[in-house]
């Protein structure tokens, strides 16, 4: 079992400025077949074609950013690295895709963006390689603002890496059990391997299919 509290004197913001401040691509997210298979995955698995309005919080260098702006109408992107939105918003320029992708620095769970206020609530989050690094309370609040800013019929998507690091707080285990457990939530598909387990979820529990019609 892993620790659940975050590191004494929290370092975790600076731990990962430095790391983007010194490689662009800390994990080669833009170069391993790894993660270039893992990111068609996670797309594939997206119960629907198109998305209104999606937030991915922990964006890192924007590589999962671009391909989830090709299937949005918006996106908001954040992370609490300054260097990394810098980073995703060049890759984003690059690839002609910026149009309908909006950047913010966002410490997560704390700077969850409002959306009970009268403001639009998300179709699709997807919480990638981000959520073992939150502490047990952290995440009970990151599933709590998931569920309540999610639009009926929306979907949430994680994606995370099995095996213990040093960094890690939460096991990916326990991270996806929270939103297996999550009051309202239902589990569209789950996809295990060695490496990652991969899941959606959503208020709605109708199949794919049967959202189109045919079952
Ligand atoms: C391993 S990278 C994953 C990047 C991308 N989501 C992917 O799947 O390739 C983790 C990212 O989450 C960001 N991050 C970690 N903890 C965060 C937090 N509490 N709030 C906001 N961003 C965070 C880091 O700065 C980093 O860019």
């Amino acid at each position: 079992m892993t620790s659940t509290t975050a590191p004494a004197g929290d370092q975790r913001g600076a731990y990962f400025e430095q790391l983007y401040q010194q490689d662009a691509d800390p994990w080669r997210v833009r170069e391993r077949w790894y993660e270039e298979r893992k990111r068609a995955l996670l797309l594939a698995c997206l119960p629907q074609r198109r998305y209104r309005n999606a937030y991915e919080p922990g964006c890192g260098n924007g590589e999962l950013t671009l391909e989830l702006a090709r299937r949005c109408e918006r996106l908001l992107a954040a992370d609490f690295s300054a260097e990394a939105l810098l980073l995703a918003q060049q890759r984003l320029a690059d690839a002609g895709q910026a149009g309908n992708v909006a950047f913010e620095r966002h410490k997560l769970p704390q700077d969850w963006p409002r959306t009970t206020k009268g403001a639009e609530k998300f179709d699709l989050i997807v919480v990638s390689e981000i959520a073992y690094y939150l502490s047990a309370d952290e995440l009970a609040l990151l599933v709590e603002h998931s569920v309540a800013s999610l639009a009926p019929g929306g979907s949430i998507a994680l994606c995370h890496w099995r095996a213990p690091f040093a960094q890690r707080i939460l096991s990916t285990v326990r991270v996806h059990d929270a939103f297996q457990h999550a009051p309202g939530l239902h589990c569209l598909l789950r996809h295990e391997e060695t490496d990652f387990l991969l899941g959606v979820w959503s208020n709605d529990e109708r199949s794919v299919a049967q959202k189109e019609g045919f079952a």
